[in-house]
């Protein structure tokens, strides 16, 4: 799950580092795929119940599983990006927007406050815990600063397959929340939108859009629960490679 992790947080460094204005969705997605296979590794949504593309590109009202094509990013445009991997077995799952060149200031304090929303979750993932405090601390942080959480997707366990159970969901849904114990790997994975929480599915059958047209952010890590801190397995200054695994 290190290794995993640490491929998926590196081919997302690159594949953001890579993006500029003026270059396609479908670009995008081919230069991952190059990066994902630079580190033997292969897509994990790539024919996930039939997704047809490396990673998830979504763009400003996009909140999530966008489809590579002929859009051309510009400047201003908020881009999420989403890289799973599947290295030895298992599975790395991790996210963030970037704002391609620069982003108006509303739109800065969305991708702000999402990251620091994940960052408050992550916090709560230590063992005796339940799964509904990283729910808690998740929307409580961005309904604070005025956004708000999607309810329609959610983060999951995260192993051998991408979506395992529990489900982590970004707000409170009054259901019985597992207990989190030392060992589990969680994606947590804040959606936030800057208007309201609706979204709806574009005739392609995948990518998710925000009702009100507002824009939408999304990041995501890989975390594992110790006996003490939580462990990001998605960090991006880990050292990238290659993990010497026994
Ligand atoms: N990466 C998404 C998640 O974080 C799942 C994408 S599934 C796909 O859970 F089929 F759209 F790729
Ligand atoms: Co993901
Ligand atoms: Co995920």
């Amino acid at each position: 799950m290190r290794s995993a992790g640490a491929i998926a947080a590196a081919v997302l460094e690159d594949v953001a580092a890579w993006v500029t204005p003026g270059v396609t969705t479908r670009a995008i997605d081919e230069y991952a795929a190059g990066r994902i296979k630079n580190y033997d590794a292969r897509s994990a949504f790539l024919g996930y119940h039939n997704y047809p593309c490396h990673i998830c590109i979504s763009v400003n009202e996009q909140v999530v599983h966008g489809l590579a094509g002929d859009r051309r990013v510009q400047y201003g445009d908020i881009v999420s990006l989403d890289v799973g991997v599947v290295y030895r077995g298992f599975i790395g799952d991790t996210a963030y927007t970037i704002a391609v060149g620069g982003c108006d200031v509303r739109t800065q304090r969305l991708l702000d406050v999402t990251e620091q929303a994940l960052r408050e979750g992550i916090a709560q993932a230590v063992a005796g815990k339940r799964v509904v405090d990283i729910s808690r601390a998740v929307q409580t942080f961005v309904e604070q600063n005025g956004f708000s959480v999607v309810r329609e997707f959610v983060g999951h366990g995260v192993g051998r397959s991408m979506h395992e159970e529990p489900q982590v969901p970004n707000f409170v849904d009054g259901k019985a929340s597992p207990r989190l114990r030392p060992g589990m790997t969680l994606a947590i994975e804040p959606m936030v939108n800057a208007g309201g929480p609706g979204v709806r599915i574009l005739k392609d059958g995948w990518t998710v859009v925000t009702e009100d047209g507002q824009p939408s952010a999304h990041f995501e890590h890989s975390v594992l629960v110790t006996e003490s801190e939580p462990e990001i397995l998605t960090c991006r200054t880990k050292t990238p490679f290659k993990l010497k695994v026994p």
